[in-house]
């Protein structure tokens, strides 16, 4: 059985003040939820403050963005090797807002992906179609697409350690959440096409949900067969409402 996962996207919010409160206030629930992940993924200025706040938990992070590049002439950006060295066990890596307004490819997705992986992070490979794309009915090639860009570089056997995010991007901040069966669809279909290739992977990757979670949203969909929990933007920044979420997942 695959262990449910709920991880928190901070994205460009918060102050010193702000992070330590939500830990204090999230961390209660976090452990005793024994047999759910929880991980959250601070900007990076923050990195440190966090790592030092979850030393003693159960709470694990990441960071929402690194560079290919390990060290150099590449202003601010943020190494592999730096954000492991503060005990760093995740990086987001394609996420539609990187795609979006960094002009991220399928193939810089790809690079950033193995460049994680080498240096013993774990991605957490975000993909989803746009609503444009989802009338047309798009949605499946696009998603496939996304994933055959990674395996195409890293291999098959590379996405059994990793994280897939499948996050409709008309659902990511809108309040517009995908229903559980038309969330459920389309991770059934990513791991379908996973088994098509390698049954070992499909099984065992965990495919979280993104797009508008809420407390009062996780819980069915978190019950979908092929959903393993949950990317959670806004809501994470609500202790109440990522404690409602973590509860969700239980
Ligand atoms: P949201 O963001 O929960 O605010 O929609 C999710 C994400 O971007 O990961």
């Amino acid at each position: 059985m695959r262990t449910p996962l709920v991880m928190g996207n901070w994205k460009l919010n918060g102050t010193k003040g702000s992070v330590r409160a939500l830990i204090k206030d999230f961390e209660t629930t976090a452990q005793a939820a024994k047999n759910v992940q929880v991980a959250v993924f601070p900007p990076t200025i923050f990195i440190d403050q966090v790592a030092v706040l979850v030393e003693k938990t159960c709470i694990e992070w990441g960071a929402q963005d690194i560079s290919t590049n390990v060290s150099g002439a590449y202003t601010g950006e943020t190494s592999p090797m730096m954000v492991k060295e503060f005990g760093a066990k995740y990086s987001l890596v394609g996420h539609s807002e990187r795609r979006q307004y960094h002009n991220e490819t399928d193939q810089i997705v790809a690079a950033k992906f193995v460049t994680i992986q080498k240096h013993g992070l774990v991605p957490v490979l975000c993909i989803g179609e746009t609503l444009e794309q989802r009338e047309k009915n798009e949605t499946t090639q696009v998603v496939e697409s996304q994933l055959k860009a990674v395996v195409e570089l890293a291999g098959i056997k590379a996405l059994g350690n990793c994280v897939i995010a499948y996050e409709p991007v008309w659902a990511i901040g809108t309040g517009k959440v995908a229903t559980s069966e038309q969330a459920q669809e389309v991770h059934a279909h990513i791991r379908l096409w996973l088994s098509k290739q390698d049954k070992s992977v499909a099984d065992k990757v965990q495919i979280l949900y993104g797009g508008s979670v809420k407390a009062s949203s996780a819980k069915e969909l978190f019950e979908q067969e092929d959903i393993d929990g949950g990317l959670v933007g806004g809501a994470a920044l609500i202790a109440e409402e990522f404690i409602g979420i973590i509860n969700g997942a239980k």
